[in-house]
């Protein structure tokens, strides 16, 4: 149908008759002179009809509107002096129209295609055809598929092959909850959606498979925040005979790799730090590197001390500050503000010293609990955190979760609000030597990873103090974003049996829902560990969108809902029928 695209037209074909497809992006009637922007996926060019020359052409054009579609024929002409657009690929030339066809017309948009930013996202989402139309989205989209293509190739070139895992499975515990979906064939039955290909992978590596990778789709029925969808994708990788260095470096150079391919960016080797250092130094197991702040241990100090709250804090949990430089300068209402904030962390103050003057001493310092500390111990902390005039220093007190928490979220909010970084900056690392288990609200263990990741210790000294086990497990985490995770698996049946009685799953649960995982363990599998990365939050920090759902073509809502196509949408009694689904209630009752 067409010769060219729209936005590839340049001096090149001065005088060629070319053929070309697309919306109407603009249109000027100029009294005799018709100017469209003709925009199709590459770009925009002008296209004139000139009543002069074809008047037949002219009134077609007279009807033309917004996003109507068209095929245009005509010569390339470059455009008279001072009529240039520099800021268009095809500013230079237009073409003149002699054949001019309207494939399509189109209705009154709901929205203009160049305002987006003031239009609400519901009817960005529930008109989602007409969003992605705009140059930027129709990018992102671009964007990714190169971001696929080069992953691809990259693990191709590095002997993993892409298996397909099935969707419809039973549950794989990734921590969420899952999407169930009834079978009429077995009733009373259900499928889970995966909330990742975990198991089957590990059940690849005992095929022999050796490496394996998919681009896969994961479903958890979790509360949404802005880099969480409830249908989202992995690049899942699994290899076997590795250990965790094997793993990190593959991941490594295939972040990197895309880095320098895609953007032009050379990343630096990733630093690796331990949980326990995050969790010290910057109260987070994903720190934003870019920020140059820290948290300071003072646990010690705050032992003996009047004030009770950092007392009994510093005896049973933890105190920490956190340096300001320049923070002197923060207001009172700064400050209140900061306090509320970290309240969201559970804190329950946010106690500070403003260094106003450090050479004065004790008189050159501003602060609401200066009276709860003897001269020698605010000598320690100003020593301890190396303050300087024109300081603040924060001060968290309480469980070790709730200074951490609160001190390691003021931390960023601090880097952002006072713009501490430079804002193209790229901070790799790898978080390393993470706890195996975590204690859950009823006091039992919980996998911090999944139930399948290995502890870097034996059996037996995992049973013995299974807190103070560390797992085989790695996060890879960029610019404060948790980009990617995996571990070395449990490839022994004892140990995995041993790990499940850990976390409260009796050998009947285990060998009900995760049996076939069992049995396989047992017909020689080979060592294996592997990782997934996010791919949706890797496109928002390549593209720095600040909304997950600006990389994904169809998004669900903050509620899990397609504003599209309204899905989830209500079924016939019929159809529950056949899935042996009795409804409690009629629609529409509460
Ligand atoms: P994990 O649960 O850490 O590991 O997930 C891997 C990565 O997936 C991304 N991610 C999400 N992205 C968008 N929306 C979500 N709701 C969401 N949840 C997770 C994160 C995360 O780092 N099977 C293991 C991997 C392994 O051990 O190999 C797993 O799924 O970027
Ligand atoms: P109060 O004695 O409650 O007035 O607290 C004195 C100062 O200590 C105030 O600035 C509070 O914000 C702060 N503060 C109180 N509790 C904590 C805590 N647990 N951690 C940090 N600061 C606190």
């Amino acid at each position: 149908m067409r010769t060219h695209f729209c936005g590839e037209i340049s001096q090149k074909q001065e005088n060629d008759v070319i053929v070309l497809c697309g919306w109407v992006h603009r249109r000027r009637d100029h009294g005799g002179v018709i100017f469209i922007d003709l925009r199709d996926v590459s770009g925009i060019a002008q296209v004139v009809i000139d009543s002069d020359e074809h008047s037949e052409i002219f009134a077609l054009g007279e009807r033309l509107r917004h996003e109507y579609v068209l095929r245009v024929e005509g010569k390339v002409r470059l455009r008279p002096e001072g009529t240039e657009n520099p800021d268009m690929q095809t500013g230079a030339i237009e073409v003149i129209v002699n054949t001019l066809e309207i494939l399509n017309a189109s209705s009154v948009l709901p929205f203009q295609l160049d305002e987006h930013s003031s239009v609400g996202e519901d009817t960005r989402l529930r008109y989602r055809y007409l969003d992605l139309r705009r140059p930027e989205m129709l990018n992102h989209l671009r964007f990714r598929s190169k971001v696929t293509h080069h992953i691809r190739n990259f693990l191709e070139n590095n002997r993993f092959i892409d298996v397909e895992t099935p969707i419809l499975t039973r549950a794989t515990p990734e921590g969420a909850r899952d999407y169930l979906v009834p079978s009429r064939t077995h009733a009373g039955h259900f499928f889970a959606l995966p909330q990742s290909p975990q198991l089957f992978k590990q059940i690849l590596m005992v095929s022999g498979v050796d490496r394996y990778y998919q681009i896969a789709k994961c479903f958890r029925d979790e509360d949404l925040r802005a880099d969480r969808q409830p249908e989202f994708t992995q690049v899942d990788l699994e290899a076997s005979f590795v250990d965790e260095k094997a793993v990190m470096q593959i991941a490594e150079e295939l972040i990197q790799s895309l880095f320098a391919d895609i953007l032009s960016v050379n990343l630096p080797t990733f630093p690796c730090i331990t949980y326990a250092e995050a969790m010290q130094r910057f109260g987070s197991d994903k720190p934003d590197l870019r920020i140059p702040l820290e948290l300071v241990e003072l646990t010690d100090l705050m032992q003996d001390v009047e004030f009770k709250v950092f007392r009994e804090a510093a005896q049973t949990g933890r105190v920490a500050a956190l340096k300001l430089p320049g923070g002197t300068e923060l207001s009172r209402k700064a400050i209140d503000d900061y306090t509320k904030f970290v309240s969201i962390y559970g804190a329950k103050g946010l106690a500070y010293i403003k260094v106003n003057d450090l050479a004065a001493g004790f008189s050159g310092l501003q602060s609401p609990i200066l009276k709860f500390f003897p001269e020698q111990v605010i000598q320690l902390i100003l020593e301890r955190v190396a303050a300087r005039t024109g300081d603040i220093i924060f001060f968290g007190a309480d469980s070790v979760k709730v200074v951490s928490e609160a001190l390691g979220a003021l931390r960023v909010k601090l880097g952002h609000d006072l713009k501490l970084f430079d804002q193209n900056a790229w901070a790799p690392c790898w978080v390393v030597d993470f706890p195996m288990f975590e204690q859950n609200e009823k006091g039992g263990l919980q996998a911090l990873h999944h139930p399948f990741t290995a502890p870097s210790c034996s059996i037996d000294a995992l049973q013995k103090s299974p807190q103070e086990a560390l797992s085989r497990a790695y996060d890879m985490v960029l610019n404060g974003v948790e980009l990617g995770g995996g571990s070395m698996r449990i490839h022994d049946a004892a140990m995995q049996q041993a790990v499940f009685k850990l976390l409260g799953i009796s050998t009947n649960q285990a060998e009900k829902e995760f049996g076939f995982l069992l049995k396989a363990l047992q017909y020689g599998c080979p060592p294996h560990g592997g990782l997934a990365f996010g791919l949706d939050r890797l496109m928002m920090l390549m593209l720095k969108t600040t909304s997950i759902r600006d990389v994904i073509a169809f998004p669900k809502t903050q509620s899990a809902a397609c504003m599209m196509t309204e899905a989830p949408g209500e079924v016939e009694n019929e159809a529950l029928k056949e899935l042996h689904i009795k409804r409690r209630q009629p629609i529409g009752a509460s």
